[in-house]
């Protein structure tokens, strides 16, 4: 009695808590803050929860699967039950869109698209076996300084029970990718710095389609071949894991296509540098022949690009703002050289490449691919109106043709004739008659090479259009 009375006394807490209403606001800010204290408890077991329980996986767009996780998820799913079906529809969808314009002549657009749905920026649940995986694709407002593109990153949360599912998820995109480029060739090409996919990956080139002389391209697949089930044997010597090839000769005579063709056939992928584009200078040549896509040939054309630069460098001092000599040379075989590769050098202008260039390491094997060998004509001939000529009559009458028109270096009196012909223009002959051997042969004068002068008349009948 006493100690309550002095309580009250105290504090007047009897008193206080007769007034209805103080009372009434000492309950409201009780349960305010007890509301409040709950909500943050919430949150911090929450995100305990999160941690302990939930397992992240982010993706970024510069990571090479991050294309391959999207069209993973949008692949149909099996009838996943009723209450799976409504948590898991993916309402927000992006589209890629390809085209192929393969109509009849004169329908104008492209007569076929095929668009790909892929998941959208927000939040997504997919299932994948038993477990739910939460799919975060976000889109940031910071840009990727080299290519402008904004960043991007894709967001997988699975419960911290079903992590492993990630390793399936993986490799199944993984092998869904593979599925779709298996027997094509991806090109790339350096954007910014660094190497990006030019355009979808083409149908591979079969080797057999690339006819050159006698024996050439067996020994250029024979040697690529062998380079690469030594690899041990270059580790095991210390030796830089590097080949190169410089494949020179005149225009038209098969170079870029082989080497497409080689990369068809190693399964391989085409890394290709332009020397002699505009904004290409020794720094970044460096830089991407550091960081070389996997399993991909390195393509230089027009190797002689960077000579002429030189050239250039010697009289006004000043080398533009393309790739140099000594950048090429370093490039190569510089310290910063990377460690594993297969160059493919090609020019038109052997004359005009220097010795330096030329040294194992660099380039170990030169090859000339030359203007059309007789050899070549009737294998060429043989590829397009095999399955007509059985009995190799017609080829034989177009191959004394093109004796007659001097077109493999001799007049048919045994003189030089200084003429010749290149792949190219017998593959356009054959194109422009296809299926008309004799309609090939009368126009064999057209394999002629022409110099064509300023103000030369355009000869009747050089350029046709298809009726
Ligand atoms: N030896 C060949 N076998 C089959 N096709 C060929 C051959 N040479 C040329 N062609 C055809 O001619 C076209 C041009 O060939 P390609 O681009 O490979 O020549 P290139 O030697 O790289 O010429 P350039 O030196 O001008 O770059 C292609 O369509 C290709 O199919
Ligand atoms: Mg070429």
């Amino acid at each position: 009695m006493t100690t309550e009375s002095t309580a009250g006394g105290l504090f007047g807490l009897d008193a206080l808590l007769d007034n209805p209403v103080f009372a009434g606001g000492f309950g409201l800010a009780s349960l305010g803050f007890a509301a409040a204290f709950a909500r943050k408890g919430a949150m911090v077991a929450a995100a305990t929860a999160r941690r302990r329980l939930l397992v992240n996986v982010e993706i970024s767009k510069q990571d090479p699967a991050y294309p391959w996780i999207l069209s993973w998820l949008s692949q149909p799913r099996e009838n996943p039950g009723f209450i799976a079906s409504r948590l898991t529809r993916i309402h927000d969808l992006s589209v890629t869109t390809t085209t192929a314009s393969q109509g009849p002549p004169g329908t104008g657009g492209p007569s076929s698209a095929s668009f790909f749905l892929q998941p959208g920026y927000g939040r997504h649940i997919v299932k994948h076996g038993s477990a739910y995986i939460a799919v975060n694709r976000e889109k940031h407002n910071t840009a990727n300084m080299n290519t402008g593109e904004p960043h991007e990153i894709v967001q997988l949360t699975t419960l911290w029970a079903h992590r492993h599912v990630f390793e399936e998820v993986f490799s199944e995109a993984h092998r869904l990718a593979a599925k779709a480029n298996e027997g094509k060739t991806t090109v790339f090409s350096a954007r910014g710095m660094d190497w990006a996919p030019l355009g979808d990956p083409r149908k591979k080139r079969p080797l057999g389609s690339v006819i050159l002389d006698e024996g050439v391209k067996e020994s250029i697949v024979g040697d690529v071949q062998d380079f690469l089930s030594r690899q041990q044997w270059y580790v095991d010597r210390g030796i830089p894991y590097r080949r190169g090839y410089l494949l020179f000769g005149p225009p038209g005579s098969g170079k870029s296509s082989f080497i497409q063709a080689l990369a068809g056939e190693l399964d391989f992928s085409v890394a290709m540098v332009n020397l002699s584009e505009m904004g290409m200078t020794d720094d970044k040549l460096a830089f991407l022949l550091t960081k070389l896509p996997k399993r991909s040939l390195l393509l230089l054309e027009d190797a002689d690009a960077a000579f002429v630069n030189r050239r250039q460098r010697d009289t006004d001092g000043y080398s533009g703002a393309t790739v140099t000599f000594s950048g090429l040379l370093n490039a190569l075989d510089g310290v910063a050289a990377g460690e594993e590769r297969i160059a493919f050098l090609t020019t038109n202008h052997i004359e005009r490449l220097d010795p330096a260039l030329i040294r194992p390491g660099r380039v170990d094997m030169m090859l000339r691919i030359g203007e059309a060998t007789r050899f070549q004509a009737a294998q060429m001939w043989d590829r397009f109106y095999g399955d007509v000529d059985l009995d190799h009559s017609n080829r034989e009458r177009f191959l004394k043709r093109l004796d007659e028109l001097g077109l493999f270096g001799v007049n048919p009196d045994g003189e030089p004739s200084y003429r010749h012909t290149s792949t190219a223009a017998i593959q356009g002959l054959f194109l422009f008659h296809k299926s008309d051997m004799q309609g090939s042969i009368d126009t064999a004068e057209a394999l002629i090479p022409r110099k064509f002068e300023a103000g030369d008349a355009v000869p009747e009948g050089a350029i046709k259009t298809p009726a």
